[in-house]
C-alpha cells in the first residue's frame, strides 16, 4: 500500500555489508526521472559512484570532518580522519545528485523542487526494494575537489545532495506532527 510505504520509509544511517544490485539501483533512478518538473526541464543529473571514486571522495570527506573537529596534525585529527574513512567506505553505494544550473531564479527554484521530488521517488523506490537511503546535504557536495573528481563544471551543474544507500542495518524511529497541527481547512 502506498501510504504504508511512505510512512515506513526512514532515513538510514547504517548499512549491512552487502552490495546494491545494479538492477535495483536502476529501478530507483528510473523512478527518480519520472518526478514532476515544470516545463519538462528534467534538471536532475545522477552521478553513480564506483569504488575508485568512492575511495577518492573518502579522503576528502574524512579531511573535511577531521578539520572541522580537531587541529590538523593532532592525534585527535588523525583518529577522526581514520574513523571517517571507515564510515564513508561503509556506504555500499553512493549516488550524487546535481541540478542543471539556470540563470533564471524562478526556474532555479522550481528545478530544485523538481530535483527534491526526484530524490523522494528514488528513496521510495529504494525502500520498496528493501534498500535504505540517507539523503545528505553535507559539506562534501560544496567542495571544488568534488566537482573536479566528477569532472563537473560548477557553472553548469550544482551538486545538491549525496545519497548513501544500502541494505539497512537498523531502522530508526521518526515522528511527525499530527495532521491537526499542520492542516487548516476552510469552508
Ligand atoms: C533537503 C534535505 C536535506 C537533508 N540533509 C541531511 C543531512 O545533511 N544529513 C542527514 O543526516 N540527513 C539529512 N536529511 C534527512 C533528514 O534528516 C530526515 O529526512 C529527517 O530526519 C526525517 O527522518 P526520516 O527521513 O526517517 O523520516 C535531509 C533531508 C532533506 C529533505
Amino acid at each position: 500500500m502506498f501510504l504504508q510505504l511512505v510512512q515506513q520509509r526512514r532515513t538510514i544511517y547504517q548499512f549491512i555489508d552487502q552490495k546494491v544490485e545494479s538492477k535495483k539501483l536502476n529501478q530507483c533512478l528510473e523512478a527518480a526521472i519520472w518526478a514532476p518538473n515544470h516545463g519538462l526541464t528534467q534538471p536532475w543529473r545522477f552521478y553513480v559512484i564506483g569504488n575508485q571514486t568512492q575511495q577518492a571522495l573518502t579522503q576528502l570527506y574524512a579531511k573535511l570532518r577531521a578539520d572541522k573537529r580537531a587541529l590538523a596534525g593532532s592525534e585527535e585529527h588523525q583518529a577522526i580522519y581514520l574513523k571517517a574513512c571507515d564510515r564513508f567506505m561503509a556506504n555500499p553505494q553512493i549516488v550524487i545528485v546535481g541540478q542543471v544550473c539556470s540563470s533564471d531564479s524562478v526556474k532555479s527554484k522550481e528545478d530544485y523542487a523538481a530535483c527534491a521530488c526526484a530524490i523522494q521517488n528514488f528513496q521510495l523506490a529504494a525502500w520498496e526494494q528493501g534498500l535504505g537511503v540517507q539523503w545528505s546535504t553535507g559539506p562534501i557536495i560544496n567542495e571544488a575537489e568534488t566537482y573536479q573528481l566528477l569532472g563537473l563544471n560548477s557553472a553548469e551543474i550544482k551538486l545538491i545532495g549525496i545519497l548513501y544507500m544500502g541494505y539497512p542495518e537498523c531502522i530508526p524511529e521518526s515522528q511527525r506532527l499530527p495532521l491537526s497541527k499542520v492542516v487548516k481547512s476552510y469552508p
